[in-house]
């Protein structure tokens, strides 16, 4: 322990962010994060990379992991990320995370790993089945956001508490190995209508890629009239919408509903009910069909448009995972010496 209080980190602030490649995208995570990192890019040095170290946490079939990846890369590029502001690459491109992930395994104390919902909510009931690589995975994100010294990670709201036990991390680290300010403690960015988009078919569950129903969910490469059909059948209430955001509360999916609108044209909760407080669904739920399907047709056209030339997003994501290396080797290299590992 040191008498002083602990400098503050004091270098350059950078965004971070990831996606697993295990799945399609939906519309929570396009709102809740892709059209976050399209639009810090302009703001902070922004580094987007695609997670594929997380995805095999759970099995993830090898003939199609690398197309997968690619796929996230093409999302981020139709969401609006440009090569030339924001570095993309592939999370396994850049072994200096595992490695990284390795020292913070041993920095990390089981208890903080043991309150993590997301690790009792993806192992179930059969925790002794999982991989150990699952529960673990906190350590490895934080691995992700620390390796660059990253201050801000915008998220959906579900990895609030992954960021906290990053801060927990960089925190312990700075104070093990006597190094105050070594590694900033990053600020999740969760704000904003889009954080937690929850299903169709119910208000209190998440828009999830698990979820079996594909009514819950708007995927980025649905079309227009999957997309329409999807919205009218979206489970609703009887009552007309309220004017005020307070009236919502009880009212999930209505609340669902009208933050999906705002978020989708970037507006408040109370600008739409401005707009549609006192009509029934069966004239807002038209409007939010046209506006998700205006919104998101250019998106996954863009989509098809890059995955049909793999070698194009491959040539982007090497030449990301290049600047990334470059990034990540110091800090590595520090850590070692920090620790006391032979050669360092
Ligand atoms: P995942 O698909 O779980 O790997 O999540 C990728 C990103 O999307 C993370 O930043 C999540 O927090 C975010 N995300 C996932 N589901 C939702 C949702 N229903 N609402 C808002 N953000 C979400
Ligand atoms: N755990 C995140 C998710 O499921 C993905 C992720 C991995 C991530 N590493 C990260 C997000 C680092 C932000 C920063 O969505």
């Amino acid at each position: 322990m040191t008498d002083q209080a602990p400098a503050q980190y004091a270098g350059p602030q950078r965004v971070l962010s990831g996606v697993q490649p295990s799945g399609a995208l939906h519309l929570g995570n396009y709102l809740g994060a892709l059209v976050k990192f399209a639009r810090l890019q302009h703001e902070i040095d922004t580094f987007i990379f695609v997670a594929d170290m997380h995805a095999i946490t759970v099995w993830q079939d090898p003939a199609l992991l690398a197309n997968q990846t690619r796929e996230i890369a093409a999302a981020y590029l139709a969401a609006g990320l440009d090569p030339a502001k924001a570095t993309i690459f592939p999370q396994s491109a850049v072994p200096e995370h595992a490695e990284l992930a390795w020292v913070f395994n041993c920095v990390a104390r089981l208890g903080w790993l043991d309150k993590m919902t997301q690790f009792k909510e993806k192992s179930g009931k059969h925790k002794e089945r999982s991989s150990v690589g699952l529960y673990t995975y906190p350590v490895l994100q934080a691995a992700d956001i620390l390796i660059y010294k990253s201050t801000h990670v915008p998220v959906g709201e579900d990895q609030k508490q992954h960021l906290e036990l990053a801060r927990n991390i960089a925190q312990k680290f700075n104070h093990d190995f006597d190094a105050p300010g070594y590694f900033p403690l990053p600020e999740p960015l969760i704000q904003g209508p889009g954080a937690r988009i929850m299903s169709l078919r119910d208000g209190l569950a998440k828009m999830s890629k698990s979820d079996p129903s594909d009514l819950s969910r708007i995927n980025l490469t649905d079309d227009a009239d999957a997309i329409a059909a999807k919205v009218r059948k979206a489970k609703s209430d009887p009552n007309p919408l309220p004017e005020t955001v307070d009236e919502l509360k009880d009212r999930p999916e209505a609340d669902n509903l009208v933050g999906i609108y705002a978020a989708l044209s970037g507006v408040t909760k109370e600008a739409v009910l401005a707009d549609f407080g006192g009509q029934g669904f069966g004239a807002f739920k038209p409007a939010l069909a046209d506006l998700a399907v205006a919104s998101l047709g250019p998106v996954s056209e863009a989509m098809r448009r890059y995955l049909a030339d793999p070698a194009e997003i491959d040539r982007i994501l090497a030449a990301g995972a290049h600047k990334a290396r470059d990034a990540a080797a110091p800090t590595v290299a520090e850590v070692k010496k920090m620790v006391g590992f032979w050669g360092a």
